[in-house]
């Protein structure tokens, strides 16, 4: 049997601990059809020399905001998954809070045609719970959601939280999609702020104040016990703060089923960048002590966080660099995160095998992906993020694909760097250029069980939960 791509002699890096030293990897119809000692190069009608270069599973950024529909002067599904392209990733999951949110059928449908038309990756779609939409949950499932997605605290979009009955319903109602949680206490975020508003100076350093980690915490306590009255699988985005881990520490301890992620600017950036970066690095929640990066990398190394994903958040130089309380929040990351993540292999903060696991095995499990994408498996999506750990390079924000180039990362120097990246047996980047077709990227579907199935619905009545109103 020939292939439509061999690649030759790489070292293929098993997010559950081992590598395989050079080996070969054949791939035929977009998928993976063979890991071999050798495969004759002449059954291949192509074939990518992989020696010396280390061939991960597609990396998967599981949260990012690619402003399409509505906010398309920030960023588009085609810039946007250019860069997460060019930057390594193969998969990208969308937050909601566009114009309109994806909050009906309607928008999720149309959200993803337009992607399938631009998108240069394959896309999962997050839908928004509102205060108004529990009775379409199972249609937004049918109609492919990856998750649902709640803002406990407002950011950008000024989207509300459910009020909480709703919330609880929409809990139980949930099946087996997860929701994700912006968790941050909105009262204490409004109390703090009011009084950092009233230092006069600005100081971009007041940003942590004004949204502290008990905010955070407060908000990741309520998820979790929200998980645990309903039985709905939940997870924290973007966590940045120690107390919150301690939180979900404890959750998993419990065997709670909690998934946390967090992102390169927790990992990279501390308060200690304010005065250098000012609001190139405002984001809700916000970055925060030392203390709290290295709590965070800890985390990782624990297991307490399982996934890395970059809330990539473009906006304009205009809007970032307005004074401190005009200046919106956000950071692009889904060009910037490999390298920099490559970059703390190489310094002994974490294996290249954890690597792996918590950009692409991590994401592909909790979000219903797994065996077709986040593994090596035969019959999985040839999907492959190879990368060259010993490339030197600078971050330059002129360089990037995203329409969004005031990332906090110019100047940071880099060791490792991806060096192609394939979708479903296609280069979708080479050499660091995005070789990939607009529109090639598709829709993925979770593959848990339809909430309408019986088993997801004898879950739904039969967690303990009896006491307690039952489900409008
Ligand atoms: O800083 C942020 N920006 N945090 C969010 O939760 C939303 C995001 C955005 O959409 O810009
Ligand atoms: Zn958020
Ligand atoms: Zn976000």
């Amino acid at each position: 049997m020939n292939y439509d791509l061999i690649l030759k002699g790489g070292t293929l890096v098993d997010p559950l601990g081992t590598a395989l030293n050079g080996v070969d990897l054949g791939i035929r119809d977009g998928k993976l059809a063979a890991i071999a000692d050798t495969i004759d190069p002449s059954r291949g009608d192509d074939v990518y020399d992989a020696a010396g270069l280390f061939i991960l599973p597609g990396l998967i950024d599981a949260h990012v905001h690619f402003r399409d529909p509505g906010l398309t002067y920030k960023e588009d599904f085609g810039s946007g998954s250019a860069a997460a392209a060019r930057g390594g990733i193969t998969t990208v999951a969308d937050m909601p809070n566009t114009l309109p949110p994806t909050a009906g059928t309607g928008e999720l449908r149309e959200k993803a045609r337009a992607a399938g038309e631009k998108s240069y990756t394959d896309f999962g779609l997050f839908a928004l719970l509102t205060q108004d939409n529990l009775g379409e949950m199972d249609a937004l499932v049918r109609e492919g959601a990856l998750g649902f997605k709640v803002f406990l605290g407002t950011s950008v979009g000024n989207i509300a939280a459910p009020p909480l009955g709703t919330l609880y319903e929409q809990m139980r109602r949930a099946g087996p999609r997860r929701i994700a949680f912006h968790a941050e206490d909105n009262e204490l975020n409004g109390h703090f702020t009011r009084l950092c508003r009233e230092i006069p100076g600005d100081d971009p350093a007041l940003l942590p104040r004004a949204r502290p980690d008990i905010s955070e915490a407060e908000a990741v306590a309520r998820a979790i016990r929200l998980a645990e009255y309903t039985g709905a699988a939940i997870h924290i985005c973007h966590v940045s703060a120690a107390r919150s881990l301690a939180l979900i520490r404890e959750a998993k301890r419990r065997r709670l089923p909690v998934s946390a992620e967090t992102c390169p600017q927790y990992l990279f950036l501390d308060s200690g960048d304010y005065p250098r970066l000012g609001t190139r690095m405002k984001v809700n929640p916000p970055v925060r002590s030392a203390e709290d990066r290295e709590a965070l990398w800890r985390g990782i190394a624990e297991g307490v966080i399982d996934m890395i994903a970059t809330d990539h958040a473009p906006h304009t130089a205009e809007e970032k660099d307005r004074p401190l309380w005009e200046a919106l929040p956000g950071i692009a990351g889904v060009e910037t995160s490999v390298p920099l993540m490559l970059t703390a292999v190489n310094q002994g903060r974490l294996s290249l095998n954890d690597y792996a696991r918590i950009a692409s095995l991590a994401p592909a499990r909790v979000w219903g992906l797994y065996p077709r994408k986040g593994g090596a498996g035969i019959n999985a999506d040839a999907d492959f993020t190879i990368v060259d750990m010993a490339r030197r390079g600078v971050i330059r924000n002129a360089e990037l694909q995203s329409r969004h180039r005031t990332s906090p990362y110019e100047g940071f120097e880099t060791l490792g760097a991806p060096v192609a990246a394939l979708l479903r047996g296609r280069f979708i980047m080479k050499n660091g250029v995005v070789t990939g077709k607009a529109g090639f990227g598709r829709l993925v579907r979770p593959v848990n069980p339809d909430p309408a199935e019986p088993a997801a619905a004898d879950r739904s009545g039969g967690t303990g939960h009896a006491l307690y109103p039952p489900t409008v």
